[in-house]
């Protein structure tokens, strides 16, 4: 009795049916008044009582997986059916797309301010966002203990003090040192990650572009040029800039960049606090020390490097007030940035 439940177990696991007659064929077959599988409930009735535990269970089991295996494949010539049934006109056209998606606005900006250095020569690259604490502080001058960490709150993978998700993207800017030959001339966008509490103007996660140019003979006035071809074309051709002096570890001297306020051209509004200047983002001279920590010449090359906030650049041409509806994924909000 078991070798005859094992093979009609094997039958039934193998069957597959090619209409629903041969589907009614091997119900008959098996669960019919003289079917496979109820003479093997006859059969039952003369084993051992020791034996009919164990059996009564086997043939259960088999009568559910026939009756499982008739029932799937019955009804799925049934579906067939019904599709092949109905009265579809397949040479209509298609009814026309009448929604279609956005592009997110932190792409967007990212895109053209992308489009907008690559015009004038520099190559776009891309980093990792798991970052060992080299490429992330160390080799830009920021040594474990510099105070200077303490302004970027930073998430540690798991419990090892060495892997860290980045907090900027100025880490790209080692390993295109570290791996390439001057000149280097090239942008970088991505997302960073800070340990910071989530409000209306700060986010624990947010993109930067960097910027990186290396070369001999590269000067301050290069920088200044560079971001004030950028400002005009990504503000519009009145835009001013202005430097003022501030501190970055890898850059010396360092400044943050001011455009004029695109929203009260200058005059003073709330969006710029009334002062008519916008900050954008923090630049300078690449520090010598760095460009030594990463392989480079620094008698022979210099270079300057510059790095802004997406989300900031973002909600001021967007006049965006909220930093977090770029992570909400709010379709209310996001299809406003409908393309064409
Ligand atoms: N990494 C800086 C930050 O996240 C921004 C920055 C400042 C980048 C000056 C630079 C730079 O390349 O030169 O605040």
């Amino acid at each position: 009795m078991k070798e005859k439940i094992e093979s009609i177990l094997q039958e039934i696991s193998i069957f597959s049916a090619q209409n629903k007659e041969q589907v009614e064929e091997y119900r008959i077959k098996w669960l019919g008044k003289k079917g496979d599988v109820t003479l093997l409930f006859e059969d039952f009735k003369t084993i051992a009582p020791d034996q009919k535990r164990e059996f009564g269970a086997k043939l259960n089991e088999l009568k559910n997986k026939a009756q499982e295996k008739i029932n799937y494949l019955k009804e799925h010539f049934e579906n067939i059916e019904v599709d092949s049934s109905s009265t579809k006109d397949l040479s209509l056209p298609a009814s026309p797309i009448t929604s279609i998606g956005a592009q997110h606005p932190i792409h967007l900006v990212k895109n053209e301010i992308s489009k907008i250095f690559e015009d004038i020569g520099f190559t776009l690259s891309e980093g990792r966002e798991i970052e060992d604490d080299w490429h992330n502080f160390s080799a830009l001058n920021t040594p474990e203990d510099h105070p200077a960490r303490d302004m970027q709150d930073t998430f540690y993978v798991q419990t090892n003090p060495e892997i860290v998700l980045r907090t900027q993207t100025s880490s790209v800017q080692v390993h295109l040192m570290e791996n390439n030959k001057p000149p280097i001339r090239t942008i970088s966008p991505g997302r960073v990650y800070r340990n910071e509490t989530v409000s209306a103007r700060s986010h624990c996660q947010f993109h930067q572009v960097e910027g990186l140019y290396i070369d001999t003979n590269v000067s301050f006035a290069d920088l200044k040029q560079t971001l004030l071809y950028f400002a005009q074309r990504f503000f519009g051709a009145e835009t001013k800039i202005r430097l003022r002096p501030s501190f970055f570890p890898f850059t010396e001297p360092s400044a943050e960049v001011d455009v004029s306020c695109s929203i009260c051209n200058g005059s003073g509004c709330t969006i710029c606090k009334h002062s008519g200047w916008l900050e954008i983002m923090g630049c300078g001279m690449v520090d010598p020390q760095v460009l030594g920590n990463c392989g480079i010449d620094a008698a022979k090359y210099t270079g300057f490097a510059f790095g802004m906030g997406i989300e900031r650049i973002a909600m001021l041409k967007y006049k965006v007030t909220d930093i977090r509806l770029f992570f909400e994924n709010d379709v209310r909000f996001l299809k406003q940035f409908q393309s064409a």
